[in-house]
């Protein structure tokens, strides 16, 4: 953010301190935040840092409050880890970590309010209508599905992983789809859908990395795509010259827009006269061995350790920073 400090890339592992990778916690995404954060973990460990692993936010405030860690590596998926709470907790007790910071973290989380940002400044995101459950139910989906135009897309507005997702090209398919997205807490979206190629974008630092193209072998990047099936074809550079430089200043502008800095993750579509469209940020994507923003760090040079030494350094804009006690 413009009212850090700018800071020169470290050079010497103690000047990290001791460092706590945050991993696991509660939330649905617990698996894969323990087999990212043991990446990590072993990453550091290997270059030299102090780090060690600390499972969720109450083994957090207690590693804290005991003085026990200096910075935070913060690879909690979904939950507290994503959405401002710990980003907050950390900013009160005055405590650096990696990743953007507790607007970022907030406003990301809700893909409608995320795409409100985007429009007020002319970025380009698929049309959408907002859902609330209650209107929902009333039957007002048809009508939203005739001012969108078939086919559409609907999601929970504060989900992750493609849970409660559905493409509807009917309109006998819309209460499914849209009962399905209900399950979840909080609004309901509905969004133009569009018909082209799938791509995502990593953010390290300053920089927007190159991008991927999915390919998934069923219809579209679902949850079993993401996790289960291993027929997914990960293409990257996604695209060639012009395009893809402008692909990458486009992820990284609605990254800034949105308020992340450190890293991320951002998704868009391509539809099939070229024009992108920017689907939502992620702000601690996975650190998996099937993880993208490790796959785009290799075709940019950066191997898996250099890539978690330089998320972990880019908590050093927050050194200094006051906490409350
Ligand atoms: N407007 C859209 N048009 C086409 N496909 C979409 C659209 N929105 C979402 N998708 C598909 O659904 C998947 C999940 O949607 P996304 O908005 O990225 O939410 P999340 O990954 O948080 O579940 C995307 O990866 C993409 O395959
Ligand atoms: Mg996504």
């Amino acid at each position: 953010m413009s009212t850090r400090a700018m800071h020169t890339r470290t050079v010497d592992p103690r000047d990290f301190g001791r460092v706590a990778v945050l991993m696991g916690g509660t939330s649905s995404e617990r698996a894969v935040s323990l087999d990212s954060g043991r990446n990590c973990l072993e990453a550091l460990l290997r270059r030299g840092v102090d780090a060690y692993a600390v499972d969720g936010v109450d083994a957090l405030v207690a590693e804290i409050t005991a003085g026990r860690c200096q910075r935070v590596f913060n690879i909690l998926h979904g939950g507290h880890g994503e959405n401002g709470v710990v980003q907050g907790l950390l900013e009160a007790f005055g405590v650096p970590y990696t990743g953007s910071g507790v607007l970022g973290s907030a406003l990301t989380l809700d893909k409608i309010r995320t795409k409100q940002v985007w429009m007020s400044l002319g970025l380009p995101t698929p049309r959408y209508l907002r859902l609330s459950p209650a209107n929902a139910a009333a039957g007002e989906v048809t009508a939203a599905a005739r001012e969108l135009g078939l086919p559409v897309i609907v999601k929970p507005a504060c989900e992750g992983s493609s849970v409660g997702v559905s493409r509807v090209f009917q309109e006998s398919d819309l209460p499914q789809a849209v009962a399905l997205a209900a399950r979840y807490p909080g609004e309901l979206l509905m969004e133009q859908l569009i018909e082209g190629d799938e791509y995502t974008v990593g953010v390290l630092g300053d920089e927007a990395l190159p991008s991927i193209r999915i390919v998934p072998a069923g219809e579209y990047y679902d949850y079993h795509a993401k996790y289960v099936a291993d027929d997914t074809q990960y293409i990257c550079p996604g695209l060639q010259g012009p395009e893809e430089e402008a692909m990458r200043a486009l992820a990284l502008e609605a990254f800034r827009a949105a308020g992340c800095s450190g890293w991320g993750r951002v998704d868009l579509m391509r539809d099939r006269s070229g024009r992108h469209f920017l689907l939502e940020v992620n702000t601690t994507p996975g650190m998996t061995s099937h993880s993208l923003v490790p796959k785009a760090a290799q075709a940019r040079g950066i191997d898996f350790d250099e890539l978690v030494w330089r998320i972990l350094d880019t908590s050093r804009a927050r050194d200094g920073a006051q906490g409350s006690a």
